[in-house]
């Protein structure tokens, strides 16, 4: 198993370029199964669970090819199985999306319940309800989902209690191929959803406001194979972001882009670090001076909770205290006992942290609990004082590229380890 051994204390200064995002590309990949394709994707991002996906893919039987490399994949062909197995959803719980796509191409699908996860017990009881709003039969049986919709899925009118990214994808995937029309009322809004929404009717969908929480989905015969691709990732340019605040220094996240995370830029400049627009991207400056400030979590266009750690390991070094309120996911604080190892001053009581910003972090050893909250813990590394080592890197390789790379490339003191060596 890698670790991370970052010596602290350097400003940043350069250029990252921000990948595609995960929680859009995968989404993608999943879209593939709703026609013989092929549907190529670039931008894609090199990154653990896009691995996963496409081994997932290839089980149920599309042919996964990289085109020049892992950045461009071509996904299409027959389905050859209906099944998501629990070793594959139990490691990545986007594998649970299969299900509304084949659901509506062949009829048929049986996917592992995925249970809970460190940051909650993220149940998928929306996705369930909304197809079978769409006249699939579920059955819940030794921890899989049996869905069956042995005459076709019909259009239908689905009210979502909450507006679930998960739940949305599913359904609005499935809906694509429904006979007639389907109205999700409280959609989610995240601009992921609207990435897909793009692709699907690149591949001949016929879906309007997927950005208004009102999606409209016109069902069609068939979809087809098209080119697009994957919009930038806006939590690893936030997470960025918050890396050169904490440092101080000036940095262009290339591809960065403004519409897509107007909370987060909002919260960085509250905080006191300077974020500019410019055409490659943005810029981000910063002279290592923050203030504390109070966050929510909320669906988009709030505050979201994958930078909520970002955020409070930034915080943490602020002056004055900040507060936090994860209302996502209950269990999203994993990350503060690490941090308070470090020298931070944080405090919990059920879903709200208060952070006492302290003048200095010291290193220390740490450990990845979960793929944001790794980030968390090489942010604090990063103006610690002294060498940390952060074990259990294969969480945030899951989702995040080259992360040693675009941050050494900054003037960054980090490097991976390999403990076999
Ligand atoms: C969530 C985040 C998303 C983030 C992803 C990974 C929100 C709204 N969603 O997406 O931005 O990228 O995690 O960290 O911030 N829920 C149910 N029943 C369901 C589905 C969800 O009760 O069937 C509840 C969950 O327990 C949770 C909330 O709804 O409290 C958010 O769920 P959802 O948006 O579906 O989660 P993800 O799709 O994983």
């Amino acid at each position: 198993m890698d670790y991370f051994l970052i010596e602290g204390g350097q400003r940043l200064g350069g250029r990252i370029p921000v990948g595609g995002a995960k929680n859009s590309g995968l989404k993608l990949m999943v879209a593939s199964l709703l026609s013989e394709g092929p549907l190529i994707l670039s931008n894609v991002p090199d990154i653990a669970d896009i691995r996963t996906m496409r081994s997932l893919l290839s089980q149920l039987g599309l042919d996964v090819d990289e085109v020049d490399g892992p950045r461009k994949l071509s996904l299409g062909g027959a389905i050859a199985s209906v099944e998501a197995p629990y070793d594959i959803v139990s490691r990545m719980r986007a594998s649970i999306l299969v299900l509304g796509p084949l659901l509506a191409r062949v009829g048929e699908a049986r996917v592992s319940l995925p249970g809970g996860c460190a940051i909650g017990t993220r149940p998928v009881d929306l996705h369930l309800k909304g197809l079978e709003a769409l006249g699939a039969e579920i059955l819940l049986e030794g921890g899989y989902i049996n869905a069956k919709a042995p005459d076709g899925l019909k259009g239908g009118r689905i009210v979502l209690p909450f507006p679930s990214v998960g739940a949305t994808e599913n359904i609005l995937m499935a809906a694509t191929l429904a006979r007639g029309t389907t109205e999700i009322v409280n959609a989610a809004r995240e601009p992921e959803i609207l990435d897909l929404a793009n692709c699907l009717n690149a591949m001949g969908a016929r879906i309007t406001g997927a950005h208004s929480g009102t999606i409209l989905v016109e069902g069609v015969e068939r979809l087809h194979g098209a080119h697009y691709s994957v919009m930038p990732d806006r939590i690893e340019c936030g997470t960025y972001a918050c890396a050169v605040g904490m440092t101080g220094g000036d940095v262009l996240l290339e591809g960065g882009r403004m519409a897509d995370q107007e909370a987060v830029i909002h919260a960085l400049r509250e905080a006191g670090v300077t974020v500019t627009e410019e055409v490659d991207g943005l810029r981000i400056q910063s002279d290592g001076y923050l203030k504390g400030i109070d966050l929510t979590t909320e669906p988009y266009p709030g505050f979201p909770t994958d930078m909520q750690a970002q955020f409070m390991a930034m915080l943490s070094v602020a002056d004055g205290a900040s507060t936090i309120t994860e209302t996502i996911f209950e269990n999203r604080f994993m990350h503060v006992p690490e941090l308070n190892r470090m020298g931070a001053k944080i405090s919990t009581q059920g879903r709200s942290a208060v952070i006492r910003g302290v003048k200095r972090l010291s290193a220390a050893r740490v450990m990845a609990t979960d793929l944001r909250a790794s980030f968390s813990l090489i942010l604090a590394g990063l103006v610690a004082e002294g060498e940390t080592m952060l074990s259990r890197v294969y969480h945030l390789d899951r989702g995040y590229e080259h992360v040693e790379k675009k941050l050494s490339a900054c003037g960054a003191k980090i490097r991976r380890v390999q403990q076999s060596k």
